[in-house]
């Protein structure tokens, strides 16, 4: 059902008089094989799995609605196959890895990592084999997760290397959260700067830092592969402008959720960045690093231990981690954005201008599908010349007491200048970006009016 045809409610005691059954937007949210959505979600490295999910026995998976089977070789090799055997269809979730792949445990068909059929022992003289292979995805092993890419085999993108992975004395900790609905929503959360205020500190009270709870002056500004919220927050003398990036499809990189605006710091650099894994149109993988260093954690709150699979070191983040009245009582991430339904409806929804990022995403990623399905090429996230990709995620937290004037006109302008050096520093490698920002940032400080 289109927007238009949704009815409103306008008067009181009038329920009967809303809609139901209302479709949900299967141009953005649908992801199975031959959807538009599913087929830009193949243009790039997904992740499948976490490495240490591989303990020996092959792992039955689904990906973009496709059921898949990812083992490793005896040799230590991943391989990520069509699940049902080539052959009669029994899973190869219960074959038997090999040197070269692995073996359909019904009649011991044996296929290699690429889906090349390597023997029919049960008919050792056919030549099927060499008429046909069985389906199978490009893996890449890296810091802890396997990624797959499931597009179109003669177009395969560069594995993207993100300059936040370049941060310096970082240890990069793996983890996988499972989400019970659809992958967008997951995502729609990355570029609502707003629910920080209230479903992380008024609402649900302080599940970070009390500053969180300022309400903030929003910018959202496009990047060369997805977009940034630009978040500005008045905490006592301080301003904090927080950029949190998408990059499309499906990637988020987050800040420091142990940033309390308490201090000065300079050019903090993402501490997560995670992929929104759709593993079908209502259930999503989260899947992703938690990055540990002093300066995203300069207190050390965080749990290395805590991190990995079905786990994450910070509040509300999965269903089983506290008993459901508790979840209730002080819900985060995870309540609000599963219960916005399997799938979101977003005839139904009302927004307002705090959601001109949630806005702003959709219509980026619907241009990007339409432009797949147009066949136009879809090219990789570019790299700078320091063959890294750069990354826009970046805290800064400067002293600037209010001064008598527009305050909010103050942060405003702040947000917009410092965010502005943080692009103008992409094309550094990230050991010399710091510095750029830094100097940059002093030149402009010294023209705040005090
Ligand atoms: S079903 Fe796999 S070898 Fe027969
Ligand atoms: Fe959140």
């Amino acid at each position: 059902m289109s927007k238009e045809k949704v009815k409103v409610v306008r008067r009181p005691f009038a329920g009967y008089e809303r809609s139901h059954n209302v479709a949900e937007d299967a141009e953005l949210t649908h992801v199975g094989p031959a959807t538009p959505c599913g087929e830009f979600m193949r243009r790039i490295w997904q992740p499948v799995a976490l490495s240490s999910e591989l303990n020996g026995l092959p792992l039955a998976i689904r990906m973009l609605g496709e059921d898949l089977v990812l083992f490793r070789t005896r040799k230590g090799q991943p391989g990520l196959l069509a699940r049902h055997c080539s052959h009669r269809g029994a899973s190869l979730e219960y074959g038997l890895p090999t040197d070269e792949g692995i073996q359909c445990c019904y009649h011991g068909w044996h296929y290699a990592v690429d889906g090349t059929i390597l023997e029919t022992p049960n008919d050792p003289d056919s030549q099927i084999k060499d008429k046909l292979c069985h389906g199978a995805y490009p893996t890449h092993e890296y810091k802890g997760i396997i990624f797959a890419y499931m597009g179109p085999p003669d177009d395969v993108p560069a594995f993207a290397i993100l300059d936040s992975y370049d941060q310096p004395d970082t240890d990069f900790v793996p983890f996988s959260l499972y989400f019970a609905c659809n992958w967008l929503q997951v995502l729609d959360n990355t570029q609502d700067p707003t629910h920080s205020c209230f479903l992380h500190t008024r609402v649900s009270g302080t599940q970070f830092a009390e500053s969180w709870g300022e309400l903030p002056e929003l910018d959202y500004v496009p990047t060369p592969y997805g977009m940034v919220n630009i978040n500005v927050r008045r905490w006592k003398d301080r301003i904090w402008v927080r950029t949190t990036e998408m990059m499309l499809p499906n990637v988020n990189q987050a800040g420091a959720m142990w940033l309390t605006a308490e201090d000065d710091v300079t050019f903090i650099q993402t501490a997560l960045t995670r992929w929104m894994r759709p593993i079908d149109d209502t259930h999503t993988q989260m899947i992703g690093w938690r990055y540990f260093n002093d300066r995203v954690d300069p207190d050390h709150k965080g749990v290395k231990e805590d991190v990995g699979l079905g786990k994450i070191d910070f509040i509300g983040q999965t269903e089983d981690e506290r008993p459901y009245h508790e979840r209730q009582q002080v819900p985060g991430d995870y309540e609000a954005i599963v219960s916005q339904r399997p799938i979101a409806v977003h005839a139904l929804e009302n927004f307002n201008r705090g959601d001109r990022g949630v806005a702003m995403m959709r219509k980026l990623i619907r241009t990007n599908i339409r432009a797949v399905g147009n066949g136009e090429p879809y090219s990789s996230y570019p790299r700078n010349a320091a063959g890294t990709v750069p990354t826009y995620t970046v805290d800064t937290v400067v002293t600037v007491p209010e001064n008598g004037g527009d305050d909010r006109a103050l942060m405003r302008s702040l947000g917009e200048r410092i965010s502005k050096i943080t692009f103008d520093s992409s094309e550094l490698p990230i050991e010399k970006r710091e510095a750029y920002f830094a100097e940059r940032l002093a030149d402009l400080m010294e023209n705040i009016p005090g």
